[in-house]
């Protein structure tokens, strides 16, 4: 039994020892009293009783007690739990907390209650069968607990859904094997219709980003196209989700240093992103229309790869002159963007692990954020503070536009003049440049856009080293960052 206390406790709150045994009560009544347990943020306390064992939680102080230490608490409270004293926990919340504090930690808890063993035989003392949890507050609570809870649990499937993609090895999570998933996944969902472009598609409709790019891989490119309530709000303005899914990046022919390559497994995470807020949204039984755009490619040197110097012509019309192999994501998204005008969306989201420069200037705690308009850019940025998923806003301005722009062969490039200086930036102009006038009438605004850069906070130490990262929310690999965001963006406006 868990019990999350607030600092400065001294006597057991009203309920906390409801149903417990006489000794029970006396050991939590002793511990609560003691100088031992004061209730400060991050100490625990466990007491040992016949049939159960009792954590004491500290939460800190009450009055300061927001979303962020909550659903951490959450998170760390279950990584230091082992299975191997029993599955079943009862989480009794007592007075002070409200009925949003205790969702958060929930939420923390089960955000953390992943692990990723596809591939491994699994230590015979390893329990992979799940936790039972209960959780208990007084009854003015319990309706608002009841369907608080049930909303978590299905926004984090869908947090674990990415993670599942995401930390899946390239051999085994290609292009066309992301869009089986994608498919098995929609069977038997009436609401829900998937649709992939293959290789064949592709040349059909000249999506050059994603074949240029996909083209040296023996796994062939596709885009995967979601649609949530396909035939809700005809006519009406709906978000439209972009993700980059390179199922591996090489480099190509401009080929990274083998040093850190090993990461570019992850270099789908945007994709994975998509994927998991589909299951969110679908999970939790959201109405309206929500389209999404995968844009998947593997980025291979080979005989067939295209080369620095080439140029192509995306799906947009426009060409691209080739900088560098490795600045692939772009060339995918030219095409993904492009191709999510023609939903005529409220709004664009694009997500990709674009640039490792964003991970020196923003770190692995924050994401980077570009937009061509103010107003979806703050919607963006309160939905991702409050979900603990910070994003950051970074420039969009004329002098990274001229260094993308002023190729003498084609009508932009995919690498900068300014080469290293500010490259997230110049990142993002190019992105802009793809992001269609409403209607495709250049007349016309653009459509409202916002690119997340993911680069640095997609994944985490990815070693098995477990240590316990900066973030309690995940333990290693994938974290599916900004699942939740966009779900509270698209669900809560
Ligand atoms: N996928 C990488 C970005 C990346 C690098 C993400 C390291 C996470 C960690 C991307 O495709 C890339 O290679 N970007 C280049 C762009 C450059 C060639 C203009 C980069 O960041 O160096
Ligand atoms: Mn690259
Ligand atoms: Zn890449």
């Amino acid at each position: 039994m868990v019990l999350p206390l607030f600092e400065g406790i001294d006597k057991a709150p009203n309920n906390a020892l409801a149903g417990l045994s006489r000794s029970q009560r006396n050991l939590v009544r002793e511990a609560i009293a003691s100088d031992e347990f004061e209730g400060k943020k991050g100490k625990r306390m466990t007491l040992w009783t016949p049939g159960c064992n009792v954590i004491l939680v500290g939460m800190g102080e009450k009055s300061d007690l927001g979303h962020k230490r909550a659903r951490n608490t959450g998170a760390r409270l279950i990584s230091s739990m082992s299975k191997k004293k029993g599955l079943d926990i009862t989480v009794r919340f007592t007075s002070g907390w409200s009925g949003e504090r205790m969702i958060d930690f929930a939420e923390g808890m089960m955000l953390r209650d992943y692990e990723f063993l596809e591939h491994q035989e699994i230590d015979e003392e390893h329990i992979t069968d799940p936790w039972n949890v209960d959780f208990q507050a007084s009854s003015r609570h319990q309706m608002m607990l009841g369907d608080g809870l049930a909303r978590v649990h299905a926004v984090v499937g869908g947090v674990h859904v990415a993670r599942d993609l995401g930390n899946e090895p390239a051999n085994v999570l290609y292009p066309m094997e992301y869009a089986h998933r994608a498919i098995e996944w929609a069977k038997g969902k009436n609401n829900i219709k998937v649709e992939v472009y293959d290789w064949d598609k592709l040349q059909e409709l000249g999506m050059g980003g994603l074949i240029n790019v996909g083209k040296g891989s023996e796994r062939k490119p596709c885009m995967v196209l979601f649609a949530l309530n396909p035939d809700a709000d005809k006519g009406v303005q709906r978000p439209c989700i972009v993700g980059k899914g390179i199922t591996f990046d090489t480099g190509g022919i401009s080929i990274k240093p083998s040093g850190g390559m090993w990461d570019m497994k992850y270099d789908m995470c945007g994709a994975a992103t998509v994927f998991g807020l589909m299951e969110a949204l679908h999970a939790t039984g959201y109405k309206h229309r929500v389209n999404g755009v995968a844009c998947l490619a593997e980025n291979m040197p080979s005989a067939g790869a295209y080369r620095p110097g080439d140029v192509f012509k995306t799906y947009s019309g426009k060409t691209v002159e080739v900088f560098s192999t490795d600045a692939e994501g772009r060339n995918v998204l030219a095409d993904g963007l492009w191709k999510a005008g023609e939903f005529d969306p409220e709004y664009i989201v694009d997500l990709a692990t674009l640039t490792g420069a964003i991970v020196v200037a923003l770190g692995n705690q924050i994401t980077g954020m570009w937009s061509n308009d103010e107003d979806i850019g703050k919607r963006i940025k309160k939905a991702a503070s409050r979900s603990g998923e910070a994003v950051w806003g970074m420039p969009l301005n004329g002098q990274f536009r001229k260094y993308m722009t002023d190729s003498a062969f084609a009508d932009i490039r995919n690498g900068s003049i300014g080469g290293r200086a500010g490259s997230s930036n110049a990142a993002a102009s190019f992105l802009e440049f793809f992001v269609p006038h409403r209607g495709y009438d250049e007349d016309a605004d653009k459509i409202p856009w916002v690119h997340l850069d993911i680069a640095g906070t997609a994944w985490g130490s990815g070693s098995k080293a477990r240590s316990e990262g900066a973030n309690p929310l995940f333990q290693y690999g994938v974290s599916g960052v900004h699942v939740r965001t966009l779900h509270r963006l698209i669900t809560e406006g």
